[in-house]
């Protein structure tokens, strides 16, 4: 798989991208991500691209030129499956969208800044918006970060047995059940006893359990999605 990002800023997302699953991900081969500076294909001397908006208003518009320029680049190398924008005003991201995202070869992630993109851009060239919850941040990179990790650590073969994520929180709408380490008893606090009996079946049965304890308590929402 390969993600392309587009940003006014580059060097916000070298870090995410650089620790842990995401980096061994990319060096194991199982995905190319790229970071284009958007910057680079600014107009004039300055590398204009911002705009004030018609119509007057605060706040500075991206325009379309250097934005259409990156994006037919990238185009003339791959075809993209999704041209995704981040904005708050997107659908709401969720293990979902994660699991169909991380099927596709090839996604394109634009980031917004300062008001956003000319809407040419969101009507005539974006195949999908995407929100990662009803707040506002200053751009889009941290979010398309969250939605890359989300969508990279899904991809066969990018995590190991151990940390499979047929047992994340979301994959079956239930959240994760309790998990303990060594020592089984500190400060008098016990391990469930369960878990030391080397019983796997029962084991199973009550990660289960609490499982779905857990979601009812806490997100009982996504038990009333199933009988919808
Ligand atoms: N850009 C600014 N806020 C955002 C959000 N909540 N989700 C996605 N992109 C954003």
């Amino acid at each position: 798989m390969r993600i392309d990002i587009i940003t006014a800023l580059p060097k916000l997302l070298e870090s995410p991208f650089s620790h842990s699953i995401l980096q061994r991900a990319q060096d194991k081969g199982r995905v190319v991500v790229a970071v284009h500076d958007l910057k680079k294909y600014g107009l004039g001397k300055h590398n204009q691209i911002d705009d004030y908006q018609f119509g007057g208003g605060a706040g500075m518009v991206m325009m379309v030129e250097p934005i259409l320029n990156c994006i037919q680049d990238l185009q003339a190398e791959r075809e993209y499956d999704e041209l995704i924008y981040m904005t708050p005003d997107g659908e709401l991201f969720d293990q979902k969208i994660a699991n169909r995202l991380s099927l596709k070869e090839n996604i394109l992630i634009l980031c917004g800044h300062y008001k956003g993109v000319d809407q040419r851009i969101r009507d005539h060239i974006i195949t999908r918006e995407i929100s990662i919850g009803s707040f506002v941040l200053s751009g889009g990179e941290l979010a398309a970060a969250v939605v890359s990790d989300a969508i990279i650590r899904l991809i066969p073969g990018v995590l190991n047995d151990e940390s499979s994520a047929l047992y994340d929180s979301f994959q079956d709408d239930l959240l994760a059940p309790p998990v303990y380490t060594r020592p089984s008893e500190i400060n008098g606090w016990l391990v469930p006893e369960i878990l030391l009996t080397g019983d796997f079946p029962k084991i199973e049965a009550w990660r289960e359990a609490k499982a779905l304890e857990i979601t009812r308590a806490k997100r009982p929402d996504l038990l009333d999605k199933e009988s919808l």
